[in-house]
């Protein structure tokens, strides 16, 4: 191929340079800005966690006041936003609408467009993170035909999204601390994992100078996959299907067939246990103490498949881990989020890892516009035939 590596997938190609997220595979290590996953999931809060991959550092109380502030001033969406609702179905899945109504942004914020004036890149910023939860639980009130409720601004910024989810107009909403914190969990083990598919597409898309709403849309999009963020629901989907522990065994049988892969294992750079499953397990069992569920079938079920899997040759030497979205459904489902939900939680948390390597690569001055080669394996040159030739 000449001067050019071909490397399908990319499995050996680093395509930028980047100081936010800090993955080693080999040894299941994740740190965002140095900060250990473990750590961060256990004594920091979500929005706290987004101040840090977008600025470098943890926030201060004066800082991180401020930044709860702006980001509070931004959740709701304009009038004329919500209106769009009501040209999708009913049963659209809300990826679908997320796709579009996060794209439709740009059509309300033209100073999102000169994307190399900071001050613009950091309001839109802090516009996508406001945004994206209010976008998020309306698409979900939109497909079980309920009010819309407004953004509250006493709650925190998980609180506000569950009470956007779950409030009524007629009753008043008081959060389960346990559930809240449990989100926040996901979201902040969510947030960031350096160039995965859909981060990848968001500096591709952004490469070109594209705003940063189609940018994140253009994420959104790659992100609903069953390989990538629609593996929650996937999995969740896999431990109804299997339904019972005696039909474990048959299972990963028809997985080390090759007739279906083991949805929630497996991942392209943890060669080890993903760290975040590890949190996502503990996070799963209090959340079912909480909710007197700790017999929840489909908890122990997803438990023995891990125990069977990780003693299985075929797991062990193709070195498949749970990965953390083996025991994210679970959680989630237990919170109360239906199925079709899922992977637009894993959008709303990766906003953030999202505009934050957006913004890292546009503000690298010398960033250029991304551009792959191929390995041409077509028709060699021909001339053409008239149709009544051919
Ligand atoms: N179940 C069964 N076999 C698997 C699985 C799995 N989940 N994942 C990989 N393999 C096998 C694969 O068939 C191949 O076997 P062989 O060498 O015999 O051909 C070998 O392991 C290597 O797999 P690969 O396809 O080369 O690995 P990859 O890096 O291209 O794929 C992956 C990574 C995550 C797409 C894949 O493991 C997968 O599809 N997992 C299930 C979906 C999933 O849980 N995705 C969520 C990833 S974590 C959340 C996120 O960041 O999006």
């Amino acid at each position: 191929l000449g001067v050019f590596t071909y490397d399908p997938a990319f499995f050996s190609t680093s395509s930028c340079t980047s100081q936010i997220t800090f993955i080693d595979g080999d040894a299941g290590l994740l740190y965002y800005r140095g900060y250990p996953i473990e750590q961060l999931a256990d004594k920091s809060d979500f929005l706290e966690v987004c101040y840090l991959l977008l600025k470098g550092e943890l926030p201060n109380k004066a800082q991180k006041d401020e930044f709860k502030s702006v980001i509070t001033r931004h959740t709701m969406v304009h009038d004329q936003l919500a209106r769009f609702y009501n040209g999708f179905r009913r049963d659209a899945h809300p990826m679908a609408v997320m796709v579009g109504v996060v794209g439709a942004l740009s059509a309300f914020y033209h100073d999102s467009l000169d994307v190399n004036n900071p001050q613009n890149r950091e309001i839109s910023a802090h516009r996508l993170l406001a945004k994206v939860p209010t976008i998020a639980a309306m698409a979900y009130k939109y497909n079980i035909g309920e009010t819309f409720m407004h953004p509250r601004n006493k709650f925190s910024y998980v609180e506000n999204f569950m009470y956007m989810m779950f409030a009524t107009p007629a009753e008043e909403y008081v959060p389960n601390p346990v559930l809240v914190r449990a989100l926040e969990r996901i979201f902040i083990l969510h947030a960031d994992h350096e160039q995965n598919a859909s981060t990848s597409t968001v500096r591709l898309a952004g490469s070109s100078g594209a705003n940063p709403f189609a940018c994140i849309a253009s994420g959104i999009a790659a992100l609903w996959g069953p390989a990538h963020g629609g593996a929650n629901e996937a999995a969740l989907k896999m431990l109804e299907e299997i339904g019972d522990v005696s039909r474990v065994a048959d299972y990963v049988q028809g997985v080390k067939d090759k007739k279906y892969k083991l949805m929630g294992f497996g991942h392209r750079v943890y060669k080890n246990m993903d760290p975040r499953a590890s949190v996502m397990r503990q996070t799963c069992y209090e959340v079912l103490k909480e909710l007197n569920l700790e017999n929840d079938k489909l908890f122990q079920l997803a438990m023995e498949l891990e125990k069977t899997a990780l003693n299985d040759s075929y797991f062990i030497e193709r070195k498949l881990y749970p990965n953390v979205d083996f025991y994210s459904g679970i959680v989630l489902r237990a919170i109360g989020i239906p199925t079709n939900m899922f992977t637009v939680i894993f959008a709303v948390a990766r906003t953030i890892g999202w505009v934050s390597q957006w913004n890292e690569m546009v503000g690298d001055a010398e960033q250029k516009i991304g551009r792959p080669r191929q390995l041409y394996r077509g028709a060699t040159r021909r001339d053409f035939v008239p149709l009544a030739k051919r």
